[in-house]
């Protein structure tokens, strides 16, 4: 058998000492970039990991956790921390909350300052799908929970805890195709966001069921899931001539979806007699809408509850733990903002509730 890699080893394929492994592991922030990426690679290619009685050492009775997310702006992410933190406060322990802005070179700062303090655990929703950070911190024996996501390449270096978004974005354009809608839209945010992408799936795979071309789903990129990024994207819409403009739109969250209704009202057209809308998280702004948003529901509070619960798990060590990979189901919930259209209405195959 052999024997695993130690430091030393690590040191002799990086040419650096002993002390500078040692500081890479416990003090990144005092290695110069270069000379930590070195180190680092010569981890991966030798399979370091770090020693376990070491790592509960260095973890010590920590009792913070944190949760690294994208956005402190969007409640989506507020909603599945407060349920992390619910089930953090059960177990005596703090959650502290860090928002990357979807910067990937923040959330590696957050995350090497997190592994620094030597918090009990970390829960990630990653601003890329590299993961690349996420890795590393994972390697060196931080307990690590990806959150909002699937295992992206079917890795299992590490639980995750997500929603079926491809079901989401079906579920989404299928209503509208229902409510007798041909031309439609996909409002998403940058193509680099891994649920945009399962969601335009979703959306293609709604049109093609229902006998659609693909490109009768008109695809509006924004920088950003944001409310501005919602009037912007509506500023384009209108502007599509008469025959190409969408007489329905799905929006990948809820927030670009508040912003599309806020910018189409406050130019006298009607929601949904001229543009349906379908947004996506079913934050507590979507029933509270001038138009109450029509969304696709994630188990925001469960999310986080079952993330914190799995990484608690992870943190413990449990003799012969197993990775989990949770995928919970998305809800449609259909309100006035997706109505039926009156000249060829048809009953929805959801019905509408107004209370919700
Ligand atoms: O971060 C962008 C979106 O992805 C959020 O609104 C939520 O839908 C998450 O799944």
């Amino acid at each position: 058998m052999v024997r695993p890699a130690g430091i030393k080893d690590v040191a002799s394929r990086a040419g650096v000492s002993i002390g500078t492994v040692s500081n890479v592991l416990n003090r990144p922030h005092m290695v110069r970039e270069e000379t930590r990426l070195r180190v680092e690679a010569a981890m991966t290619d030798l399979g370091f990991v770090r020693n376990e009685s070491a790592r509960q050492l260095r973890l010590g009775s920590s009792r913070v956790l944190a949760y690294v997310f994208l956005d402190a702006g969007n409640p989506f992410f507020t909603d599945v921390a407060r349920g992390a933190e619910e089930a953090c406060r059960e177990a005596g322990l703090a959650l502290v909350m860090c928002s990357s802005d979807g910067d990937p070179d923040r959330e590696r700062e957050y995350l090497d300052l997190l592994l620094e303090q030597r918090v009990h655990g970390v829960l990630v929703t990653p601003a890329d799908n590299s993961n690349s950070r996420v890795r590393t911190i994972a390697g060196r024996g931080m307990p690590l929970v990806l959150v909002d996501r699937h295992s992206p390449d079917g890795s299992d270096d590490w639980c995750s805890v997500g929603v079926d978004d491809v079901l989401g974005g079906e579920l989404a354009v299928t209503h509208l195709l229902e409510q007798g809608h041909r031309r439609v839209a996909f409002i998403g945010g940058p193509p680099t966001v891994p649920q945009v992408q399962d969601r335009h799936t979703g959306a293609l795979q709604a049109m093609a069921a229902a006998g659609a071309a693909a490109d009768d789903l008109v695809v509006i990129e924004t920088e950003a899931l944001t409310i501005a990024s919602g009037r912007e994207a509506a500023q384009r819409l209108t502007g599509l001539p008469g025959r190409r403009r969408p007489t329905a739109v799905f929006c990948a969250n809820d927030l670009v979806a508040l912003g599309l209704l806020q910018q189409l009202v406050q130019q006298g057209r009607s929601v949904p007699g001229d543009v349906a809308i379908v947004g996506y998280d079913d934050i507590d702004f979507a029933a509270a809408a001038a138009v109450p948003l029509t969304s696709v529901r994630q188990p925001r509070h469960q999310l986080g509850r079952t993330a914190m619960n799995l990484l608690l798990r992870e943190a413990a060590a449990e003799p012969g733990h197993v990775h989990e990979h949770v995928q919970f189901q998305p809800e449609l919930v259909v309100r006035q903002s997706s109505a039926a259209r009156a000249p060829r209405a048809t009953r929805p195959r959801v019905p509408v509730d107004p209370n919700r």
